[in-house]
């Protein structure tokens, strides 16, 4: 692994935060392209990462972030994760990146942390209910764009697929790593944000965008009936069957779409056109969805029952990342002043 790596010139780099159930939003538009591009060689290093100290911050129910860690891990594990090609881990297996984490607070400058996007909203939600400022922010939040430097740098990543919501904090990342390589030496590389504009955007049941914070998904990995339940849910018109569907304002085509072929969506197409029952298009929608998670979602429930496998895995892959992040955090340790006396 070591030789390996030592060619390569890129490093991959991105996180998942353990909040949640992944639903088909999430694996059409990060989970499915993050895997088939870890079932082929590339010449880049690539990490993957449990954000479980993200998780933290969101949510101090600590049942629901040890119940999310699992469910994430076993989802990409299911689906088929190459982990001889991806550094595979769980960000609190690996002590080095709290460590950094403090090394960066203290040359982040506040000012920075005050321009965030996500604490700057929390401010204008309790300006407008009326409450004092900080109300309910905490110093987790605060600070989360020194978090997410650090799990970055600790590997030195130079590129990190996100979400536009997160471009910001990359740019803080460099920022901060300009700083700490002004002070103490050239030590981190400076990462880029990588944005995939051609990413899937999948709708939800009710036609926005499915997301978690409009309670509108459908979850990846459940029983089949639920599944079924759940596709009949998604909103459609009052046309009669008979009567011709407009394909291009259907959610039920939209997520078609976005599980077949060429082929398959040529022929839904057609099938709208001549006025397919709802019920028979959903019927459909649920059969070409349901084949290609069937296989993975055995193999799902199989990781659920058994942890210990995938706690094997993940102790694995923070094996590989300390052999990258134990050294490399003792030559900060020296870089900041604190070695050994004699
Ligand atoms: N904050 C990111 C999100 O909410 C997840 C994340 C944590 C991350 N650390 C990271 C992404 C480092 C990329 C690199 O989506």
């Amino acid at each position: 692994m070591q030789d390996k790596e030592k060619n390569k010139q890129e490093t991959v780099l991105t996180g998942i935060t353990t909040t949640g159930t992944p639903h088909l939003g999430n694996y059409v538009g990060a989970i499915r392209p993050a895997i088939a591009a870890s079932q082929q060689e590339h010449d880049v290093n690539a990490y993957y990462f449990l954000a479980d100290y993200h998780a933290l911050i969101k949510c101090q129910d600590s049942a629901k972030v040890h119940e999310s860690t699992r469910e994430i891990a076993a989802t990409w594990l299911a689906l088929g994760l190459n982990t001889d090609n991806v550094v595979f881990y769980r960000q609190s297996d690996v002590p080095e990146i709290p460590q950094l984490t403090w090394f960066l607070n203290c040359v982040a400058a506040k000012g920075l942390m005050n321009r965030a996007h996500a604490y700057k909203d929390s401010v204008q939600k309790n300006q407008e209910a009326g409450e004092d400022n900080d109300f309910g922010i905490t110093m987790g939040l605060f600070s989360y764009p020194v978090l997410m430097a650090a799990d970055i740098l600790m590997f030195n990543g130079t590129k990190v697929p996100v979400g536009r919501d997160q471009i910001q904090h990359i740019e803080m990342a460099r920022d901060i790593a300009q700083r700490f390589n002004h002070i103490y030496g050239q030590h981190f590389a400076l990462p880029e944000a990588v944005v995939d504009d051609h990413v899937a955007v999948l709708q939800g049941l009710d036609g926005r965008k499915m997301s978690k914070s409009y309670g509108n998904t459908i979850p990846l990995f459940q029983p089949v009936k639920k599944l079924k339940k759940h596709i009949n849910k998604i909103k459609t018109n009052l046309l009669e069957p008979g009567e011709p569907k407009n394909p291009d304002d259907s959610t039920v085509f939209q997520v078609w779409r976005a599980f077949a072929t060429k082929e398959q969506t040529a022929y839904m197409r057609k099938e709208f056109e001549n006025g397919i029952a709802w019920g028979e298009a959903k019927k459909q929608l649920f059969e070409l969805i349901n084949e290609e998670l069937r296989e993975p979602r055995e193999r799902y429930n199989e990781l659920m029952e058994n942890p210990e496998h995938i706690e094997k895995v993940l102790r694995e892959g923070a094996e590989k990342a300390r052999s990258y992040s134990a050294p490399f955090m003792e030559k900060l340790n020296k870089a900041v002043g604190l070695y050994s006396l004699a």
